[in-house]
């Protein structure tokens, strides 16, 4: 059977790659293409087709992640850094038409913790662990025992007063121009909440920002082990493949 296809749908490029999920590395060079300023559901739904029309096989699986909450049903129910037409659109029902195959979607946090579960740094950890991605926002996958939670948003706790995800992404350390240091006090009281309200037994810090971890993630003052994710970029697109290919089995 064809490899499965994940595309990663983020605020700057949509990017897709056919996954072998034996290993969890990409099959074929990854494609991106610049979200569109628009990014509403049939533009991005357009660039999506276009995408896949750069790999061979018409007949692969197709996960894509989202960011934003997606219920059970394909249904997105949040846009915090997407146009906001996203709510209330059936994004399976969507893009299985627009891109004339069975297509399934999930928040894209969520399909990065599904993919250190099962390929990355937290494979075969027991007990609670809580992926975090810092990009433009903060995206959140609890999974316990190997086992996702999917729509914890945890980006969005109010954490004195703020959106914690406005003080504490990625997007805030580089609009604000702060130095890791700084960042990393931030981050402190970002992990600090987090640990006081679910005692994790390990953080996983993803997002692109995660290749750098060596300059702020030993600067988180914390008690519970914190580590980077080890396929930080390429973690959308594992997990959205791999949950394709769930669905259609299930
Ligand atoms: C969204 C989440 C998403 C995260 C990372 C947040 O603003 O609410 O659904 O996972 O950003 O993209």
């Amino acid at each position: 059977m064809a490899d499965p296809i994940g595309i990663d749908f983020g605020g700057s490029g949509i990017k897709a790659a056919p996954v072998d999920l034996s290993t969890g590395d990409f099959s074929a060079e990854r494609e991106r293409i610049d979200t569109p300023e628009e990014s509403n559901p049939k533009a991005v739904a357009k660039v999506m087709a276009t995408l896949l029309e750069r790999f061979e096989d018409s007949h692969s699986a197709v996960g894509v992640t989202i960011p934003g909450v997606v219920r059970k049903n394909g249904v997105v129910a949040s846009a915090a850094n997407i146009d906001k037409g996203w709510i209330g659109t059936d994004a399976d029902d969507l893009l299985s038409e627009e891109l004339g195959r069975e297509v399934h979607v999930i928040n894209d946090a969520d399909a990065a913790g599904l993919a250190e579960a099962r390929y990355g740094v937290a494979r075969g950890r027991d007990g609670l662990v809580i992926v975090t991605t810092l990009g433009t926002g903060i995206g959140s996958a609890l999974l316990y025992d190997g086992t996702l939670v999917p729509n914890t948003e945890l980006g969005h706790l109010e954490i004195e007063g703020h959106d914690a995800e406005s003080r504490a992404a990625n997007s805030a350390r580089k609009n604000e121009e702060l130095s890791w240091e700084r960042w990393a006090k931030r981050l402190t009281t970002y992990y600090r909440t987090l640990e006081k309200l679910f005692s994790p037994d390990l953080f996983v810090v993803g997002g692109g920002v995660s290749k750098n971890g060596n300059e702020f993630i030993p600067l988180i003052d914390i008690e519970t082990e914190i580590i980077s994710a080890t396929l930080r970029n390429t973690a959308g697109i594992v997990g959205a493949a791999a949950l394709a290919v769930d669905k259609q089995d299930a």
